[in-house]
């Protein structure tokens, strides 16, 4: 029979017949069963696996909240309501949606930061940390036109601010921001496009761009806590040394990093779903006023470092250029970067200390951005926008004069 005839990558049966006509086992060993990686991946390598996990949960509880919201000024506040009262199990489904939409951002963060640390951005990862940047401008928009669907106060106050922003551009500021929004004002029809975006535009573009993320990780093999390439080491069979096949080993961490995962999640979906105005801000609570804007017009926590940056410019142009250059500018670090070695391991002070002012400067701006601005908040936020940009463009003088540690051949690692 044909299908007990052996093909190329030797399965038999049903496996067998689809391998013939499908690359499945192919695909499947050559992105994860043989995919060979550092076997001193750390605590910092859980939250690429973890960024997937939110990604399917945010689609398929989107998914869920979809069959029951409707798109309109008239609809949407009251739609949500009833989701969260009368639907079954709606309440879970937009608790763990919203809950999801800050646990992305966490993760990325996180994800983020690993780079910096691992100096997982250089050579030859460039085009890896491109797509990571794509999938967080992605994100970005994503979260923003999501928050406006709910038509809270806040919704529409926020959406109204920030689109009020392109205004600052000279020219054709005005015609755009009535381009954006398709109205006069944050309106219905706003609402259905940013709705549009939202459930499909914007996850298809996350989506393909998470497999190109994956596609590129894998043609040029990760990276690890030492920054040393496992390919430069091979064994006879062509293996790396230092490397370990992804399944078992690295499915069974990841499998107990959903978990831990889980619980954390589940603890803030069933007990503490607004984390104190964090993740759900109170103003959201009240139907969207045209009439009447919240005490307080602030965005949710993950933009609020990159508004602190904007408040923190007395000119209204000169603070969204910041703004966005505060962002993009990450884009760059791959060529701003020219230390020889990759982890902060081998790094000297110079970096270390770069890398360690850069984070209390996001954290701090991310706090005042969810403040109301006070002349001490705004000088603060002064000083830490320079700590800020500092790190960037200060990178290619500092990483080319620290001291660097050899870095060995072989990882470090310690089995326990
Ligand atoms: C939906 C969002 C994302 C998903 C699902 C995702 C997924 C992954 C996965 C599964 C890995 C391999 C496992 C690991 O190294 O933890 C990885 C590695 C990596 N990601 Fe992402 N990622 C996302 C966003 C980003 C962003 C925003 C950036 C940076 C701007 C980024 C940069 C990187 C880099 C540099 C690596 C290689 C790290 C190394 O080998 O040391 N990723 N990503």
């Amino acid at each position: 029979m044909s299908t007990e005839t052996k093909n190329d990558v030797g399965t038999t049966g049903l496996l067998g017949w689809i391998d013939a006509r499908f690359p499945l086992t192919k695909t499947w060993r050559e992105q994860w069963g043989d995919y060979y990686a550092p076997k001193n991946f750390n605590f910092w390598y859980y939250f690429g696996s973890l960024a997937l996990l939110v990604l399917i949960l945010q689609i398929v509880t989107g998914i869920f909240l979809t069959m029951n919201y409707k798109p309109s000024a008239e609809g949407a506040f009251a739609s949500v309501e009833y989701i969260m009262r009368d639907v079954n199990w709606g309440w879970l489904i937009r608790y763990m949606h919203s809950t999801g939409a800050s646990a992305f951002f966490i993760v990325v963060y996180l994800h983020m930061f690993r780079g910096l640390m691992y100096g997982s951005y250089k050579n030859p990862r460039e085009l890896l940390w491109i797509f990571g940047m794509l999938i967080y401008l992605c994100l970005m928009a994503e979260a923003f036109m999501g928050y406006l669907l709910p038509w809270g106060n806040m919704s529409y106050w926020g959406a109204q601010v920030i689109t009020n922003l392109f205004g600052a551009i000279p020219y054709v500021g005005t015609s755009l921001v009535e381009w954006i929004r398709g109205d006069y004002f944050i309106s219905d029809i706003t609402l259905n496009r940013f709705f549009a975006l939202h459930v499909i535009a914007l996850p298809l573009a996350l989506v393909f761009l998470v497999v190109a993320h994956l596609l590129a990780l894998h043609e040029v093999g990760s990276n690890n806590p030492d920054g040393i390439e496992i390919k430069k080491n091979k064994g006879p069979d062509g293996k790396p040394l230092d490397g370990i096949p992804s399944h078992p080993y690295y499915s069974v961490k990841d499998f107990m990093g959903f978990v831990f995962f889980a619980m954390i999640f589940a603890g803030i979906v069933l007990f503490e779903p607004t984390v104190g105005n964090l993740f759900l801000e109170k103003a959201n609570f009240d139907p969207a006023d045209r009439l009447q804007t919240p005490d307080e017009i602030a965005p949710v926590w993950y933009f609020t470092p990159y508004y602190a940056i904007l408040r923190a410019v007395p000119n209204k142009l000169l603070g969204v250029v910041l703004m966005g250059v505060a962002v993009m500018i990450f884009f760059l670090l791959p060529w701003l970067d020219r230390a020889k070695v990759k982890s902060i391991r081998y790094r000297g002070w110079l970096y270390k200390g770069f890398l360690g002012s850069f984070v209390i400067s996001f954290i701090a701006l991310g706090y005042i951005g969810m403040h109301k601005p006070t002349p001490v908040l705004t000088i603060e936020s002064r000083i830490f926008s320079i700590i800020y940009f500092a790190f960037f463009l200060l990178m290619p003088w500092y990483t080319n004069v620290d001291k660097t540690k050899p870095v060995p051949d072989r990882v470090t690692f310690h089995a326990h």
